[in-house]
């Protein structure tokens, strides 16, 4: 069997600052089809609500879907007016987060350093980061993605252990093509995605063939197949698309 072969395929929606609460029910409440779906075909997928709608869709979604947060503080308690920390994600059942994405390293000063600290407790929680990384169209133009890219893999996840890392997915989103419409090619994505996991074998070893690479930025119903044909990409994080119901479901049919 062909080693990326053994990677479950994950379909992810960032649901970013949309939708009231009542309206991620609504999803929640029709979950139960298109996870039942999902399972049959080995596909693993979930959306990461934002803070306040966490509780409902962990709640009523199907229990086949991943939860996740966008957003963890590192410490556990304390004096962080605006934060949420991992034991009251613990509380709800939530163990995946979200962590570095492009928004709030450009809008929240999320470091490389920042984004380490997040996933240490993560790590010493059992907990699954998705891990976030991806240059700006300028450091694209410059050619410099693998250096951008390299650097935030190597920090973020600076002297973790193989251990640690096996429960990571990263997710590789070039920064101009979220939310544009200007998708990255599907080469694109391979090349990076591919360069991500030579970059997770270098610092740990055989473990880099088990963890999930994902591509993101403006992925589709009609162009999420391409995308997760390419060897090194094990799936997707998606924005847009994954909002509606019957989009998120047709992303998910279109993998099968
Ligand atoms: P879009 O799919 O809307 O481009 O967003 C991608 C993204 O940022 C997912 O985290």
């Amino acid at each position: 069997m062909l080693l990326h072969k053994m990677r479950k395929k994950l379909l992810l929606g960032n649901w970013k600052m949309n939708k009231l609460a009542s309206e991620a029910k609504e999803f929640a409440l029709a979950s139960a089809p298109f996870a039942a779906l999902a399972k049959k075909n080995n596909i693993e997928i979930g959306v990461a609500p934002t803070y306040l709608s966490l509780a409902t869709v962990k709640e009523f979604a199907s229990k086949d879907m991943i939860v996740a947060a966008q957003n963890v503080h590192f410490m556990d308690h304390g004096a962080y007016t605006g934060e949420v920390s991992v034991p009251m994600l613990k509380e709800f059942g939530i163990d995946w987060v979200i962590i570095g994405h492009s928004e709030r390293r450009a809008y929240d000063n999320e470091t490389n350093q920042k984004c380490h600290d997040k996933m240490k407790v993560l790590f010493e929680n059992n907990m699954v980061p998705v891990y976030c990384v991806g240059e700006t169209l300028a450091e694209f133009e410059a050619g410099q993605t693998k250096a951008v890219v390299g650097r935030q893999v190597r920090e973020g996840l600076a002297d973790f252990s193989a251990d640690d890392v096996k429960r990571l997915v990263v997710a590789y989103e070039p920064v101009w093509s979220i939310g544009t419409g200007k998708n990255a090619s599907s080469e694109i994505a391979e090349d990076i995605c591919g360069f991500v996991r030579e970059t997770l074998r270098d610092m740990f070893g055989s473990v880099a063939d088990e963890i999930r690479v994902l591509y993101g930025g403006s992925v589709k119903p009609v162009n999420v197949k391409e995308y997760l044909s390419c060897p090194n990409v094990d799936g997707a994080l998606v924005g847009g698309a994954s909002l509606k119901i019957e989009s998120f479901e047709e992303l998910l049919t279109n993998i099968l």
